[in-house]
């Protein structure tokens, strides 16, 4: 199997759109590598320059040790699945799997012996003698996946290929592209927009925004570790709350101070935040770490804060409590037994060890 390395590579298009922005970004060998980002961001562009769909403006890229540039898509040895599908509507689920082994000249014994195989995998084998326009959608997604399987590429490469299903159908392929992946061990670059997907199927996520590539990490160390206030926001839902305010020394501790409320920096935090006394920064807290004070035991006037409550979503196992103190608004994620209404006034206590700092100018992270 293959590593994939991006080094420098930039693209502009024409109208001097700069879609992907001197990345670079190195896929290990057998590594399920998640591009994710905002619309627009330049995450297809990546694909498709790994694919050889569009050539890069300046920067290499390298499939196994193999500089790809000026290599056409079908030299490439990779397979790519796209949101539409893109299947033939005039053949069947069987001869649209098999058409790229076709056209390869592989002899009609090997590709049947393939499709097969794939089929098998993909629980589609009743399937291989209909036309895709009598399928479902994870149906038709299946027969796509299908057809990059049979080639057997060294590098597969998927492109948002379960945005157009419902929700449900969307977990389930998502579990089923797992247990591919773990079944194949292959090389694999996916694309995606949702944050979950990212969260549950990569080893290592790369999260982008317009053109750049802010952080690669695997998903705890992301969630735990986001690298500025983008990555921070981006990556958990309901995502993490932020508020400006100043950092304050008192009786030579540091102190976050938001206005109509004062929380204590913990003693790991103070050499971080010491230079930033008397400066604005972003606090960010995720709601699962603003607690109601009923529940806890360490409550302490140094991390309790007077909120309202302004709305109340029960999900079941959980309620999101969307609270406001002063100026700031902020979701507390809290167990489903919690009975908080509208209206009424909480203490809640931040878990302070949990918390994030970023720089309000630069919004990188400082803790
Ligand atoms: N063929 C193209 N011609 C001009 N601009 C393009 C072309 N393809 C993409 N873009 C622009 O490049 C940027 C990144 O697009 P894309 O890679 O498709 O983003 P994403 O897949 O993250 O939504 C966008 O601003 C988009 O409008
Ligand atoms: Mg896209």
């Amino acid at each position: 199997m293959a590593q994939v390395s991006l080094r420098n590579v930039t693209k502009i298009f024409s109208g001097n759109i700069k879609a992907v922005d001197n990345i670079s970004l190195g896929i290990e060998s057998k590594e399920f590598l998640v591009l994710v980002g905002p619309s627009g961001c330049g995450k297809s562009t990546t694909l498709r320059m790994i694919a050889g769909l569009e050539e890069p403006t300046t920067g290499k890229i390298y499939i196994g040790d193999k500089m790809v540039i000026g290599i056409p898509p079908k030299d490439r040895n990779i397979a790519m699945v796209f949101q539409n599908y893109a299947l033939y509507p005039h053949m069947t689920v069987y001869e649209n799997m098999a058409f790229a082994l076709k056209l390869r000249r592989f002899s009609r014994s090997e590709i049947s012996y393939r499709v097969k195989a794939a089929a098998e995998i993909l629980s589609i084998t009743k399937h291989l003698n209909k036309r895709p326009k009598v399928l479902s959608g994870g149906e038709r997604q299946r027969v796509a996946v299908g057809r990059a399987i049979v080639r057997k590429p060294i590098v597969f490469l998927f492109d948002e290929p379960l945005s157009n299903l419902d929700a449900k159908l969307r977990i389930q392929m998502r579990t089923e592209i797992n247990k591919l992946y773990t079944r194949l061990q292959t090389t694999m670059v996916y694309v995606t927009h949702d944050q979950v997907e990212a969260m549950t199927m990569g080893t290592r996520i790369a999260v982008m925004k317009d053109g750049l590539i802010d952080q690669v990490a695997d998903p705890i160390t992301l969630y735990n570790h986001p690298v500025n206030k983008f990555v921070a926001g981006f990556i958990g839902s309901p995502p993490m709350n932020f508020m400006n305010g100043i950092i304050v020394r008192k009786d030579g501790k540091l102190f976050f101070n938001g206005e109509n409320f004062m929380v204590k920096l913990t003693d790991e935090m103070m050499n971080k935040l010491q230079p930033f006394c008397d400066k604005e920064v972003t606090f960010g807290l995720r709601p699962e770490d603003v607690h109601d004070k009923l529940f806890v035991q360490y409550a302490s006037e140094d991390n309790t804060v007077k909120v309202t409550c302004e709305v109340v979503e029960p999900m079941g196992a959980e309620v999101y409590l969307y609270l406001s103190t002063g100026k700031h608004t902020l979701i507390a994620r809290v167990g489903g037994h919690n009975k908080s209404v509208v209206n009424q006034e909480m203490d809640m206590v931040f878990d302070m060890s949990k918390a994030h700092f970023f720089d309000s100018k630069t919004e990188k992270a400082i803790i």
